[in-house]
């Protein structure tokens, strides 16, 4: 793998690729690779005759400066990570933050209801961060595909309105949740977990499963409340929202007569780490 750290290093590299008629994958991430990052990596291999890594912890993304202090990272082992699994050619973009922000971004986006509910809420100005890096970087990637995982739900069609909306010739391709053994979705943040707070956190999952089956024999609100309140249970475990919602709105659904593909989506926080989950509640089984 090749390690570029420059925009104009990098422009190098996509022109050498442009000359030899080499279509590229892209994998955005911020570090504190796990094997949720390895599946996106390994979807792009498999596609993309190079593949494009970045790692950038985006400051404009966190709402909460305390949150972007305590984001892990750890570029050593990311890098040890990456050199396992990417090929000669491929590259691993290490932008600092003057790379990525010359000048402070002001642009503001306008997602329209999308960002509204559930992490927009309840992170004000997230998705604003996010689509101001994910575009930038994909004005200097120029990437074929982009390759993001569905436990950001809301992320993934931010980013794909973002596409529509700035009409990008990029392909984003959405790839599945990983999960641990006990089927806590994969997440930088989990390292931050405390041993209770990691003996509890499966419970998340198995709770989303088990609302999977009461749909139709309960009605949506009951549904919600005994989510929440199975969750609660678990002393370290506190709700901030649950939402069924339109797969493609993200608005919240009233009744499972609605027609349409159903998410729901859920943020726990394990004492002081917020933990994201989803689940289909229109698909057979996850
Ligand atoms: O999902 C993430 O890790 C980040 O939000 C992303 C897409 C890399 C942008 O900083």
């Amino acid at each position: 793998m090749i390690i570029v750290k420059t925009r104009k290093e990098l422009e190098e590299k996509r022109n050498i690729l442009k000359k030899n008629n080499l279509l590229h994958g892209f994998v955005p991430t911020m570090g504190a690779l796990h094997e949720g990052h390895l599946s996106l990596i390994r979807c792009s291999l498999s596609n993309d005759p190079v593949t494009v890594v970045s790692i950038f912890v985006n400051p404009t993304q966190f709402n909460d400066p305390e949150d972007l202090k305590k984001y892990p990272r750890n570029p050593e082992a990311d890098l040890n990570l990456l050199e396992k699994v990417l090929r000669t050619g491929d590259l691993v973009f290490l932008p600092g933050e003057k790379e990525i922000y010359p000048e402070p971004d002001h642009r503001i986006f306008d997602f329209g209801i999308l960002d509204k509910v559930m992490e927009g809420k309840f992170r004000p100005g997230h998705f604003n961060g996010v689509a101001q890096v994910v575009s930038r970087l994909f004005d200097m990637v120029q990437p074929r595909n982009a390759y993001f995982g569905l436990k950001d739900f809301q992320q993934l069609a931010i980013i794909k309105e973002m596409v529509r909306m700035l009409n990008l010739p990029v392909n984003i391709v959405p790839c599945p949740i990983i999960r641990e053994p006990d089927g806590l979705a994969m997440s930088s943040r989990n390292v931050n977990l405390g041993k209770k707070e990691r003996e509890e956190a499966p419970m998340i999952f198995r709770t989303l499963k088990e609302a999977v089956s009461q749909k139709g024999k309960l009605p949506v609100e009951k549904v919600k409340e005994w989510v929440i309140s199975r969750i609660e249970n678990n002393s370290s475990l506190k709700v901030e929202y649950f939402e069924v919602v339109h797969a493609d709105t993200l608005q919240p659904i009233l009744s499972w007569d609605e027609p349409g593909d159903k998410q729901g989506c859920i943020a726990v926080w394990a004492g002081k780490v917020r933990l994201i989950d989803n689940i289909s509640f229109s698909r057979k089984k996850e």
